[in-house]
């Protein structure tokens, strides 16, 4: 079989075809696939209804996969579940229930992760159950983005650090929305505001919702800074919309891309999406870590 890759934004996100995700891959056509992740960013493959074991096979072939914590329903095991249907019943979610409160963060630019120590390296979202309209996911790319920021303003970031918070992207949905057994289990963490691309070198902005404020900066002069990036960052220019369908799956590359989810009528639709997040590398970061001011 012939991998191709298509464009489907001018500046980032490429579709495969070619290759059927749902089987063992050779190391030729995962090489294809590894190289168009580090150009492209995000990689829509269509047509490939991925069981459980299938996603967790193929998303192996990127690194380690993070065990998802308490907070989502699926805690304990390698999915962050995406979905308004109760885990156990199928039964469409109550749109006050705190587990459809807590998903409505995703609708805010985030990176996966980055409030973690070590932040992912990327995600993979197969879609098992579309809504017939609405619930599409949008992407920006901070690679895209950041040579056209001024130059002043790349000077200004290029050695920032900013302090990514868990308890601060859920606070914007709901104020003391996390317990305080909650916070203490995603304590703040610090990372760069730039990031480059060990592979090919191209930098890229690091930022999104969990990103709370600038080390070294008075907090809300540092909240002006995030979102006059995240504004640049976020232009059309910058953007793909993904309108899924059911056996899809999108890989996106938490280093350079921040996404959001859009909403649908949760109280008529449903909608399930399996996350597996990769590990990042441990090592990329080390030069920023320590304790957080
Ligand atoms: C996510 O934020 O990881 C999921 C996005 C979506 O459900 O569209």
């Amino acid at each position: 079989m012939t991998i191709t890759v298509s464009r489907l934004a001018p500046s980032f996100a490429a579709r495969i075809d070619g290759a059927d995700i749902t089987r063992p891959l050779s190391d030729a056509a995962w090489a294809e696939i590894r190289a168009a992740f580090e150009e492209h960013s995000v990689l829509l493959f269509r047509g490939q209804p991925l069981d459980d074991e299938q996603q967790i096979a193929f998303s192996r072939r990127f690194g380690n996969l993070e065990v998802t914590r308490s907070i989502n329903p699926a805690a304990g095991t390698p999915f962050a579940r995406q979905s308004n249907l109760d885990i156990t019943t199928g039964e469409v979610i109550p749109p006050d229930d705190r587990r459809m409160i807590y998903q409505l963060a995703n609708t805010f630019w985030h990176s996966d992760s980055s409030f973690k120590e070590v932040p992912s390296l990327c995600s993979l979202l197969s879609a098992r159950i579309v809504p017939p309209e609405g619930g599409a996911t949008e992407f920006a790319s901070g690679r895209a983005a950041y040579p056209s920021l001024p130059e002043d303003v790349k000077r200004r970031v290029e050695t920032a650090v900013a302090v990514h918070d868990f308890s601060w992207s859920r606070d914007q949905i709901k104020p003391g929305f996390f317990t305080e057994k909650e916070r203490a289990e995603y304590p703040p963490v610090r990372h760069p505001l730039v990031r480059t691309n060990p592979v090919n070198g191209k930098r890229a902005l690091f930022l999104g919702a969990h990103a709370s404020h600038v080390v070294g900066m008075p907090v809300e002069d540092g909240r002006t800074l995030l979102k006059q990036l995240l504004d640049h960052m976020t232009q059309p220019q910058f953007c793909y919309r993904h309108e899924w369908r059911e056996g899809d799956l999108v890989i996106w590359d938490n280093r350079c891309v921040l996404h959001r989810a859009t909403p649908f009528d949760t109280t008529r639709y449903k909608r399930l999406m399996q996350r597996t997040t990769i590990s990042g590398d441990p090592a990329e970061l080390e030069h920023v870590r320590g304790s957080v001011r």
